[in-house]
């Protein structure tokens, strides 16, 4: 036998091979796919349809608080967790000017959503934005328009939600009512500026490159300590090459966009799209790797604000689901339990993805592509909410390595889909394992190097088909059902349900 393999499940294994309906699971305790980064559980939020306007924020005092805020909404979006909130947008950035939404709210001006439609009368702006991650207990990222704004307003941004000295801005926070400043971390250089569909006005990657430097010198002058997020093409890697190696040593995160859907007749089709979202990633990490070094050692420029200092991550600042439904532009989604099972697996491909992830965003927490529905009067959670907030909740920090032998569902489709977590200090081990096959599997799981004690506790999310969708017709009924087991010993057997996501946690020896 070989040294370190510690057999843990044995299941049916009076047969030496395994049988159609049974799983294997390997797990390498010792092989890290890094650790991982608590910003990769995030949302994002834009002025789009009913996500702001109508979704977290509505001032009718009948379901708001006095601030406006929704009050379904927020308690949902509490349960949510999400660690991270991006903000304003998306493709709205290209026409939104920080100033239109500060300040008393009745003196603020009212502006055509030029993108998407609609009236925005910005009741909800840069404050109101960061009240909210303060109740969310979250990290604020905002994205900056780099397309019809310029350098100064993205630095006056900057010195409004940070500037602690006598300036205007600084004090123009102040007499807003926000002595302290905001420390806002994150920023984002615009927003799928190569689009150009999405009102990109930067196809040539270089001419990006060169209108970026003005934008970067400007606002990281007014605060050195804030970090930034580069565009980038998921679709062209050309672009993003030439975007990352022009900006090295100012930038942090390059972003990368990921939505998938399912093919019209073709329920699996959606799993093989995020199985290649993985390979875009992982594809996306090297063309990092082999762009610019890990350490920028040799910062020529003059400017003085320092360099990176650590390898550059992606930023995927917009995952989700895109079935291309009602409007506005196909994003009124309701979700059925097949695609709670693949917000799972594509979770699972995050948590695979440590290594490279600095940030992920789930686009978008409210009525648009959203885990929380609302109308007027009431919301919903839909299925994919159930799969966000227990992978937020559950993982542990640092992933590694999980093989699966599974039958397949499809050509080339296995049935199980896993990641591993693990806490070393506390010797703790998550699974998170997603059998999308409508057939119950039995599973064999094997450690290698390390010893597992026993069972802790097992999330068993399910549903009564596959495809039910929790409604806002029927607000009270919830057809995901979350079956929390204490376990706590050792088991001898693990089964996953048919079409169910199964969250365990183990302590190691
Ligand atoms: O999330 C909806 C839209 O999708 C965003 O505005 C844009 O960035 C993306 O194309």
């Amino acid at each position: 036998m070989r040294k370190g393999i510690i057999l843990l499940f044995m299941i049916c294994l009076c047969f030496p091979c395994l049988k159609a309906q049974e799983i294997g699971i390997t797990i390498d305790t010792q092989k890290s796919l890094g650790n991982i980064n608590p910003y990769v559980y995030g949302q994002f939020i834009e002025y789009m349809g009913k996500c702001i306007d109508g979704g977290i924020y509505d001032e009718n005092p009948a379901v708001s608080d006095e601030r406006g805020f929704r009050k379904d909404v927020l308690e949902k979006a509490k349960e949510l967790a999400p660690t991270m909130l991006r903000f304003p947008g998306g493709t709205v950035v290209k026409t939104f000017h920080w100033e239109d939404g500060v300040g008393p709210k009745d003196k603020r001006k009212a502006k055509k959503n030029l993108i998407w439609g609609g009236i925005n009368p910005y009741h909800f702006g840069t404050c109101e934005f960061i009240e909210y991650c303060r109740e969310l207990k979250c990290e604020p990222v905002l994205v900056v328009n780099i397309s019809t704004g310029t350098p100064d307003e993205a630095a006056n941004w900057v010195e409004y939600c940070n500037g602690t000295g006598d300036t205007y801005y600084a004090n123009l926070r102040r007499s807003h009512g926000y002595p302290e400043p905001f420390n806002v971390k994150y920023w984002a250089l615009g927003n799928e500026e190569a689009a150009e569909p999405d009102a990109g006005r930067h196809q040539d990657p270089h001419q990006y490159v060169k209108d970026m430097w003005h934008f970067i010198k400007l606002m990281k002058l007014t605060d050195p300590t804030i970090e930034l997020i580069a565009n980038g093409e998921s679709n062209n890697l050309e672009w993003t090459k030439v975007a990352l190696k022009g900006l090295d040593g100012a930038v942090d995160y390059i972003a990368y966009h990921a939505y998938v859907s399912t093919d019209a007749g073709r329920p699996y089709s959606i799993f093989k799209k995020i199985r290649r979202s993985e390979n875009g990633l992982n594809n996306y990490a090297k063309l990092i790797k082999e762009t610019v070094p890990d350490e920028v050692k040799d910062w020529k420029k003059w400017y003085r604000f320092p360099h990176r200092t650590k390898p550059v991550k992606i930023a995927l600042d917009e995952w989700g689901i895109w079935e291309h439904q009602e409007p506005p532009y196909g994003t009124t989604n309701t979700y059925e339990w097949r695609h709670g099972l693949a917000t799972a697996c594509f979770l699972n491909v995050i948590q695979r993805c440590a290594e490279h992830i600095g940030m992920a965003n789930w686009a978008q927490m409210v009525n648009i592509l959203s885990p929380i529905r609302t109308n007027e009067s009431t919301s919903v959670r839909q299925t994919v909410f159930f799969p966000l907030k227990e992978y937020r909740a559950r993982a542990l920090g640092e992933s590694v390595s999980a093989d699966v032998t599974s039958i397949l569902v499809d050509k080339d489709l296995p049935a199980i889909d896993v990641s591993a977590t693990i806490d070393r200090e506390k010797k703790l081990m998550t699974l998170f394992i997603v059998n999308i096959s409508p057939k119950e599997l039995k599973g064999r799981i094997e450690i290698l190097n390390g010893q597992v004690d026993k069972l802790l506790d097992m999330v068993v999310l399910s549903s009564t088909s596959i495809d039910a969708k929790n409604v806002l017709s029927e607000p009270q009924k919830n057809v995901v059902l979350t079956n929390h087991k204490s376990v706590n010993r050792k088991v001898q057997e693990l089964k996953f349900q048919g079409e169910s996501i199964t969250i365990c946690q183990f302590k190691l020896k």
